[in-house]
């Protein structure tokens, strides 16, 4: 990539694999615009069940999809966060107008990140595989399936939500299943991705190997 493109930091990983946190972490410490691209999901995936349609329906999702702007309140709503939003996210996200269109958001989000950033940090299943695969570095964040639905169940009860824990572990594995088998852009580690497993590693040591990572792609050093 050329020295004057603005820099992109691509983070994938599954469902609670600490990506989210490590990514605002890591756009924090270097200066650079944040996008959390499952939130893109998630906003269609409710927009149609509020339309009352089922978001594994190609046309209503494709026309949420198109709808989406950077602007829309409904990327700013805490129901985004909530399970069946989730749900529903992976379900719109199997569908390929849905990712299409997206992948337009997502790509304009790199060519002028927000605020006058010098780039971006996205994360999300396809970053480096798909939206980005010129990007500047790459990482691949995972945990097993077990602590990522312990720490989902932890995240669930913090905020008061009643959860079973075997519910939640079902849930995980479904939508493992459906992000990583789907036809498009299905949820893999790129080639050139740093994979970087979270299972045993507290927050701070995973944020210690990503800035090393980035460092030793980039040249960046954190300026926070
Ligand atoms: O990261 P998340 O849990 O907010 O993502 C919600 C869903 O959106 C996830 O199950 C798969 C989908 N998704 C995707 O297909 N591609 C992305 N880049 C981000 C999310």
């Amino acid at each position: 990539m050329a020295a004057t493109n603005p820099v992109v930091i691509a983070i994938d990983g599954p469902a609670a694999s600490g990506k989210g946190t490590l990514s605002q972490r890591i756009a924090d410490a270097f200066g650079l615009a944040h996008l959390d691209t499952g939130v893109l999901y998630r906003a269609v995936g409710v927009s149609v069940l509020r339309a009352g349609g089922d978001p594994a329906d190609n046309a209503a999702a494709a026309k949420a999809a198109y709808a989406l702007d950077p602007d829309h309140p409904i990327l700013r709503e805490v129901e985004l966060r909530t399970d069946a939003a989730a749900q529903a996210a992976s379900k719109v996200a199997a569908v390929p107008e849905v990712r299409a269109a997206l992948l337009d958001f997502q790509r304009r989000f790199t060519q002028h990140p927000p605020g006058g950033a010098p780039g971006s940090v996205l994360d999300g299943r396809d970053i480096g595989t798909v939206v980005c695969p010129e990007a500047d570095a790459k990482l691949f964040v995972t945990a097993s399936v077990e602590v990522r639905a312990e720490r989902r169940l932890k995240e669930l009860r913090n905020r008061g939500i009643p959860a079973i824990p075997s519910d939640v572990l079902e849930d995980m594995k479904a939508r493992d299943a459906r992000d990583s088998q789907r036809a498009v852009a299905p949820l893999r580690p790129a080639a050139d991705a740093f994979v970087l497993d979270t299972s045993a590693l507290d927050a701070d040591e995973v944020f210690a190997r990503a800035v090393a990572h980035i460092g030793s792609k980039t040249g960046l050093r954190p300026t926070a």
